[in-house]
């Protein structure tokens, strides 16, 4: 049980743990290299966990030196082999989905499941272009959910029109493609995040890039890579909502991954009135880094859908939180794949803040939140979701009364040290 009461002001510089979509892609590429990746900064995570378990099953040695620093051998997919236990990706829907990308043209058999959370995210929006591609897959309810059952072999590329804009979907394409024969080109509604192609390039893979569209030719081979991870601004989101949430705060965080696909929230907290200033440092692995800092005032609410959704859709339960402390309404549309993310997350946001007083409406592919409300100390659930316990717990710091969140060891799945952290922001 997760404890937070109301924050005091504070004028914080902060590190957050390394970016979890970066971390699992290290330890992936790094494993079908050829030669040696050095990964730094890696968030020791419970869902990277189990990617680095993953590829240990399908014997890739990857050596850890303390939490944040791995070694991993690559041997190119050669050095892939047959699995002699099911996989388990735990939590982790990056690491089912890309994973699925780099069995299905892996010539040996495989299974791979998860927890209950996993259990209920669809999976045939990646099996189904896989089976197009020539894999053969089978599993739950003809393979639309986990487990899955994977026979790899010979591949050929195709060209799919993606009906969401997905980053694993993408990426798990993008990695079928590697192995497959001729070309794969993945073309997606809006841009999701682009962690792949940049790693790839780093690797040493050619890509073509354009028209919203990415393609990838068959038979190229990985170089192993020095990858420093960036801090995950998925995470840094949370302390520059606290920022927000109590008056006369201000917080930087130093070192965070930048990338433009991942910076929808910044836009967003500023179209609020919040004073966001981003300072880039430097580009780590193709991938830019800088120091952000978040400082409150008078917020107003804000309309957010379109091609922002997939740029902050990891932020929209904390953006929701600081919703209820706008004058005015926030109306979050477009945003259909909350639904299959680790919970439900319209149902467990609008739920849980209820629960405080918050005015909330759901709608089909949103939220509407009315504010500004004072929130009521409660009794909240994480629902078994990192974030939702997370975008909770700041709430915590707004609210008259204390909040305790029940299931707060989901945290550990994407930033571990967050309790510690928040401590020092009450
Ligand atoms: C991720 C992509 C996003 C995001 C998830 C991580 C990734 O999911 O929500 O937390 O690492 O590629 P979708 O690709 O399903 O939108």
């Amino acid at each position: 049980m997760l404890r937070v009461g109301r924050g005091k002001a504070f004028n914080k510089v902060l590190r957050v743990p390394g970016d979890k979509s970066i971390s699992h892609r290290a330890v992936m590429l790094g494993a079908i290299a050829d030669g040696t990746t050095r990964i730094e900064n890696f968030l020791p995570g419970d869902d990277c966990h189990h990617t680095i378990e993953c590829f240990q099953r399908l014997g890739v040695k990857i050596e850890r030196e303390g939490a944040t620093t791995l070694t991993v051998h690559g041997k190119g997919w050669k050095g892939l082999r047959e699995p002699d236990q099911c996989l388990d990706v735990g939590n982790s829907g990056t690491t089912i989905r890309l994973l699925l990308g780099i069995l299905a043209g892996s010539p040996f058999f495989s299974t791979v499941y998860g927890d209950a959370s996993i259990a209920r995210r669809p999976m045939a929006r990646v099996v189904e272009p896989l089976r197009r591609m020539g894999a053969r897959i089978d599993g739950r309810a003809g393979g639309r959910f986990a487990p899955l059952a994977v026979r790899g072999g010979e591949l050929k590329g195709i060209e799919y029109h993606s009906p969401v804009a997905s980053a694993q979907v993408k990426s798990c394409l993008l990695l079928a493609g590697l192995r497959a024969e001729g070309w794969t080109k993945v073309k997606e509604p809006h841009p999701s995040r682009d962690h792949t192609e940049r790693m790839l390039k780093a690797f040493g893979a050619e890509l073509s890039l354009g028209e919203g569209a990415v393609s990838v030719r068959g038979g190229q081979s990985l170089a192993g890579c020095h990858v420093r991870v960036p801090g995950d601004i998925s995470s840094a989101a949370f302390l520059f909502a606290a920022a927000l949430l109590v008056p006369g705060s201000r917080v930087t965080v130093r070192d965070v991954g930048i990338n433009p696909t991942r910076t929808g929230i910044l836009d967003v907290f500023r179209s609020m009135g919040a004073e966001v200033t981003v300072t880039p440092t430097d580009q780590w692995c193709g991938e830019p880094v800088g120091d952000v800092t978040v400082a409150g005032g008078p917020l107003r609410g804000v309309e957010v859908g379109g091609d922002l959704i997939p740029r902050l859709i990891d932020e929209i339960p904390v953006l929701a939180v600081v919703a209820t402390q706008a004058e005015g309404r926030t109306v979050i549309r477009d945003a259909a794949e909350l639904k299959v993310k680790e919970s439900n997350r319209i149902a467990t946001v609008a739920e849980e803040l209820r629960k405080m007083g918050a005015q909330v409406d759901e709608t089909s592919d949103g939220l509407i939140i009315e504010g500004p409300t004072s929130l009521q100390g409660a009794l909240l659930d994480s629902h078994g979701d990192h974030r939702i316990g997370m975008a909770m717990a700041v709430a915590g710091l707004a609210s008259e009364g204390e909040v305790r969140v029940k299931g707060a060891e989901a945290i550990s799945v994407s930033f571990p040290n967050f309790a510690e952290i928040l401590k020092e922001l009450e």
